[in-house]
């Protein structure tokens, strides 16, 4: 059993396959949070300890115990101006304008079946998923909070999330409702988090959390953003990628979002993540609720690398659609670098032949096929085909590129509307803006409120007859601004903090409906690169495009940040031109395809363009990514180069431990440099392994201790695959 209750002690123990998280009532009905962390079996309460620390005051029922504070205890979901100082998981604002939130224990549920959380996405489980629900209630402003806990045992995984109701006679208004506290007793500790910019997406830094100090890693950009992906780390100060301790917390959420870390003074630190409370407001009838998003939690106690993996574990397994799991994707070529804005039929078909000929499996006709656009101030919103431009319908054009043998995929901007369109022309008012001010124009256009109907059904509708109308298999989903002037023509006054969360609920909804009416279209994900790259969007979106850079080089560094959360196969990854249309820079084809390679694999350049020489390497390319796809999309991904400056370096291992592929990238050739060993991971240190490039074997303890020996590099940026099979042919 994994949920063990002692009911006498109102004891809570949820375990997997190596942790356990527990949770104690305390003799107040405080929820206290007494362990995360590796499975101990015992009652982690002894760890709780209580000191008058002065200027902590008590609960009035405890106004004797000097040494009991809502200030210093491990709370579980924490509430708001009662005595505890720390961030607040939930603030709420009564008629009366009281702001406090006072939780107390009020029972709990047994959950079988897992549940989807309303209107969100959410981890898919089954009908055997085990989970929690635990009852706080709060008895003057009548708020209840449902916190839920599902297990994914074999993933070590912890999904939280609270849905909020008001259960009193009076409306109140939610001002923050977070989708998880946690308080991390006790010891220093370090964070991770993934910033960036447009082009440079999910750049990990690791601080220290300071004491006394609150940290904040935050979206309000309507979008999880390029700025701040909502996933962070929290680990012990020793833990490196190969040991140590370390807690992941990944909202499942694409828009405005906070995760703050911060340090108490007893040396405690606690977690809260959700939705943005800035500009959240969220009224609550009496009867009505509020669920948040779902946050996905891990915990290793063998490093980042380990906690990775549960990460990519489980967001294969159960973020993914069932129907795009494990599925063999074809190997695309994307008009956008090749022709951006320029292009007609007899182009795109011309690309097309080339591209077959060397072996790719789909063609992507990126922006610039609807309305009358030609550069990016135009027709956003008017989702019907250019024909004058084209030369043809887009039935015709998709009907001839499928007779060369090419899938087709066809790219969207669902949520935005240009100024010059004819959308806009008709709905002015289902655009996001402010009453008597102008608004913030980005790339020339504005945002849908995605939170109207009629909205939702508009997108539906058009976005329907077009995937009905040609032979689409693939849709690129873009979104190329940020959220402002957060205002619904729909709303009243005092449900505007509503339009942020119900723009995410409006696209969440469209993508629903589009995905269950189209189930074999796969739906690739994007914001200007990968600037809504998160769990949410995953659910619906079997891969996101990474980054608008696509520099190999500066790739390395993108795909790495993403890895700590994501796995490689939602990663879109194509092999670019030379020298690169960001950088200028110059890396040689057999790089970029090995560093595409670590991700969905795919061109973005002209095929027509390439050399002789260039082209046989690109079918070798292809090849190779055919015979490694299983391996790569399948297998166990370890980062490599935590010590090795010069490099990136990277492996994948088979679930069986019997291959693996190991690239590195050397990212600094030196004169006269050091010997290039590369420690490898994951192997079976039993097994001995044949390295096909060297017809040598080696065992598994040699290849993670010794190293794996790569060649003097030279030049600019080369790189090295080594594929090792345990056979038994090979064996000593
Ligand atoms: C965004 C995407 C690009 C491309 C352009 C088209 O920037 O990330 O890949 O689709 O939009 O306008």
């Amino acid at each position: 059993m994994s949920i063990r209750i002692e009911e006498q002690d109102r004891l809570f123990s949820l375990e997997t396959a190596h942790t356990l998280y527990q949770m104690k009532a305390d003799e107040t009905g405080v929820l206290l949070h007494t362990w995360y962390g590796p499975r101990t079996g015992t009652d982690m309460s002894y760890r709780i300890r209580t000191a008058n620390r002065g200027f902590c005051g008590n609960p009035f029922e405890m106004q004797d115990r000097l040494d009991y504070s809502l200030d210093t205890l491990p709370q579980e979901y924490a509430g708001n101006g009662v005595g505890d100082f720390r961030p607040a998981a939930v603030q709420a604002e009564g008629p009366d304008g009281s702001l406090s939130v006072d939780w107390r224990y009020a029972g709990y549920r047994l959950l079988k079946g897992k549940e989807k959380p309303e209107g969100l996405p959410g981890l898919r489980g089954n009908a055997e998923t085990e989970g929690l629900e635990i009852i706080l209630e709060d008895k003057v402003n009548g708020l209840a909070a449902h916190l839920i806990y599902w297990l994914f045992e074999q993933h070590d995984v912890i999904v939280r999330s609270a849905r909020i109701e008001n259960r009193g006679t009076v409306p109140v208004t939610l001002t923050k409702a977070a989708s998880l506290s946690i308080d991390i007793p006790y010891g220093k500790k370090h964070v991770m988090h993934f910033h960036g910019r447009h082009a440079m997406e999910r750049i990990p830094e690791r601080t220290a959390v300071p004491a006394g100090g609150r940290l904040a890693f935050e979206s309000r950009r309507g979008m999880s953003s390029h700025q701040s992906n909502p996933f962070i780390i929290l680990c012990d100060p020793e833990t490196t990628e190969r040991q140590g301790v370390c807690h992941g917390f990944m909202l499942m959420y694409s828009g405005n979002h906070l995760e703050e870390v911060s340090g108490d003074q007893t040396g405690s630190t606690r977690v809260a993540c959700g939705i943005h409370p800035e500009g959240f407001r969220w009224k609550l009838n009496p009867g009505d609720r509020f669920q948040t998003p779902e946050a996905i939690l891990s915990c290793s106690a063998e490093g980042l690398n380990a906690l990775s993996r549960n990460y990519h574990r489980v967001i294969r397994d159960e973020v993914i659609a069932p129907r795009w799991r494990g599925a063999k994707k074809p190997v695309l070529v994307n008009s956008w670098e090749a022709c951006y804005f320029g292009f007609d039929a007899e182009k795109l078909l011309k690309l097309a032949q080339s591209a077959a000929e060397l072996g790719m499996e789909m063609l992507v006709l990126d922006d610039g096929w609807f309305g009358c656009r030609d550069d990016d101030t135009t027709s956003l919103g008017d989702w019907t085909c250019n024909e004058e431009k084209l030369g043809c319908s887009l039935k015709e054009l998709s009907e001839r590129i499928h007779a060369l043998g090419l899938r087709f995929g066809l790219w969207f901007e669902p949520e935005m509307v240009s100024l010059d369109s004819d959308l806009y022309r008709a709905h002015p008012d289902w655009a996001l803006t402010d009453p008597g001010r102008d608004p913030m124009v980005s790339r020339h256009q504005l945002v849908l409120d995605m939170g109207r109907a009629e909205v939702q059904d508009y997108l539906f509708e058009n976005i329907s007859a077009v995937l009905r109308d040609a032979r689409i298999e693939y849709v690129k989903w873009d979104f190329n601004r940020s959220v402002a002037n957060v205002y619904s023509r729909a709303l009243p006054a005092d449900r505007q903090g509503e339009t942020a969360h119900r723009f995410m609920l409006g696209t969440y909804l469209l993508l629903e409906r589009l995905t269950e009416a189209f189930p074999d279209v796969m739906i690739e994900g994007c914001s200007g690169g990968g600037g809504r790259f998160d769990a949410g969007m995953l659910y619906y979106c079997p891969q996101i495009w990474c980054s608008d850079n696509t520099d190999a080089v500066e790739r390395l560094e993108i795909q790495k940040g993403t890895s700590y959360g994501y796995p490689v196969c939602t990663m879109g990854a194509h092999v670019s031109a030379c020298p690169n249309h960001q950088t200028g820079r110059r890396v040689p084809l057999e790089t970029r395809g090995i560093v595409a390679q670590a991700g969905t694999f795919g061109y973005e350049l002209d095929p027509a363009k390439l050399t002789e020489a260039e082209k046989q390497t690109v079918k070798e390319q292809i090849a190779a990514f055919h015979r490694f796809e299983a391996l790569i999309e399948g297998g166990d991904y370890y980062r490599l180069d935590e010590r090795e400056g010069d490099y990136t370096a990277w492996m994948f291992v088979s679930p069986d431990k019997k291959e693996a592929l190991v690239s590195v990238v050397a990212t600094h050739v030196r004169a006269n440099g050091p010997f290039p060993f590369i420690r490898l991971q994951g192997l079976d240190p039993e097994k001995a392994y044949h390295r096909e490039d060297k017809k040598e074997s080696l065992t598994g303890a040699a290849l993670m201790y010794g190293g794996i020996s790569l060649p003097q590099f030279n030049g600019d940026y080369p790189a090295e695959q080594v594929y090792l099979i345990c056979d038994r042919r090979y064996q000593r």
